[in-house]
Formats: C-alpha cells, sequence, structure tokens
C-alpha cells in the first residue's frame, strides 16, 4: 500500500452500532473514489496483565501506527460515554506521541462519529472532545455541511460536528437518515483529502 492512497476509518464498538456507522461512512469514502480502511482497536483490560491476540477473533484488524501514518485522512469513531470517547479509542490515541512529534498527521483531513443509547446523552460533548486530539495533531477537521438537507430534518442522529447515531435502549437500528449522513461524512473527507493532497 503506497503513502497517502487510503482513509483510515478507526472506530471501536462494544455492541455494534458505531461499526455500522462505520462501515456506511467507509462507503461514502469509496463512492469519492478513495480506498477506505477499516481498523479498530482492542478492549482495555480492567486487568493490567491481560493482552488481546494481535489479530482479533473476528470484525475488523486492529489499527496500527503505520495505519495512521499512512493515511491521507481520519475517521474516527466511538461509543458515547458518560458525554465522551470511549477508553479504548483513547488508549490508542494516547500511545501516538511519535506521530504527534514527528508531525506525521499535520494537514490531513478528519471527521468524527459516534453512537449513543440517547438523543440528548451527550453526542455532541463526545463528537467536539474527540476532535481536541486530531487538533494537537494538526488535523484538519471536518463536521457536515447544512447543504446537507438531512441534517435539518433528521429526528434522530446525524450533527455538523459529525455523523451519529440514537441507539435506545434496546439496540435500535441505523436509519436511512443517519445512514445517510455518515455516508456524507466519508465523501466529504475523501474528497477533502484529495483537495487538500493536490
Ligand atoms: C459505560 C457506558 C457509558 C455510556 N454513556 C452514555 C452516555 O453518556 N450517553 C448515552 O446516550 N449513552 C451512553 N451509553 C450507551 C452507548 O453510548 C450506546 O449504547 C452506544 O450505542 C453503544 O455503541 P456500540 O454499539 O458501538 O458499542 C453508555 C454505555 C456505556 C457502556
Amino acid at each position: 500500500m503506497s503513502s497517502d492512497s487510503f482513509i483510515l476509518v478507526l472506530y471501536y464498538s462494544r455492541h455494534g452500532a458505531t461499526e455500522r456507522l462505520a462501515q456506511q461512512i467507509a462507503r461514502g469514502v469509496e463512492q469519492a473514489g478513495v480506498e477506505a480502511r477499516i481498523r479498530t482497536v482492542p478492549a482495555v483490560s480492567a486487568v493490567c496483565e491481560a493482552t488481546a491476540d494481535e489479530i482479533p477473533e473476528s470484525g475488523h484488524l486492529y489499527a496500527s501506527e503505520d495505519d495512521l501514518r499512512d493515511c491521507a485522512g481520519l475517521l474516527l469513531g466511538s461509543p458515547t460515554r458518560f458525554g465522551n470517547m470511549a477508553a479504548p479509542l483513547k488508549y490508542f490515541l494516547d500511545g501516538t506521541s511519535s506521530l504527534w512529534m514527528s508531525g506525521a498527521l499535520i494537514g490531513k483531513p478528519a471527521g468524527v462519529f459516534t453512537s449513543s443509547a440517547s438523543m440528548h446523552g451527550g453526542q455532541e460533548s463526545t463528537l467536539l472532545t474527540m476532535m481536541m486530539p486530531l487538533l494537537h495533531h494538526g488535523m484538519v477537521i471536518a463536521g457536515l455541511p447544512y447543504s446537507e438537507a438531512a441534517l435539518t430534518t433528521t429526528q434522530s442522529g446525524g450533527t455538523p460536528y459529525g455523523a451519529s447515531h440514537v441507539a435506545g435502549q434496546d439496540g435500535r437500528a441505523v436509519d436511512s437518515t443517519e445512514l445517510e449522513l455518515a455516508a456524507a461524512l466519508g465523501r466529504r473527507i475523501a474528497v477533502l483529502s484529495k483537495k487538500l493532497q493536490s
């Protein structure tokens, strides 16, 4: 894989909702003619000795530092946990100091996405705070513009800060509006990556 030729869709998901958004965002990236590379991160254990196998039993591969260094852009997804990103994703990001020191991510476009149980349970605070480490890395943050008509009419997820899903208590499926806005975010980051590289 040559450098800077793919968009990294990096997410953590425990119950699958954020993963579903990740898949749709990747579809949007590919609709814009850019390869999407989907990667996840392992859970963080309260037992310090526990270590995950290098390759997960199922699902997407775990992200490596090279995935992040070589991407042309990033879409970062996490479930909302107490109005913030989940620890496994933060743990992964906290291990990226060498990329910060070398400035490897400076100037690359990035967007964020989340899934929460409730409509007003902290999606916006999660999306906004997920942007902070990316700003420290020098990434160019993009959300969704209101030219996406669904942003005005949505009765569920989808925000100007990034794509989202309201899962409810019973794990409601990602609806068509949420899917539409997730794909739009993927396309937007892919298009921006091409513009920023040219
Ligand atoms: C520890 C923990 C904290 C959570 N905090 C919130 C919260 O602040 N607001 C909310 O609406 N949902 C909260 N949830 C629910 C998850 O955000 C929701 O179930 C989400 O859809 C899970 O995404 P996933 O299917 O990708 O794992 C929390 C769940 C857990 C386990």
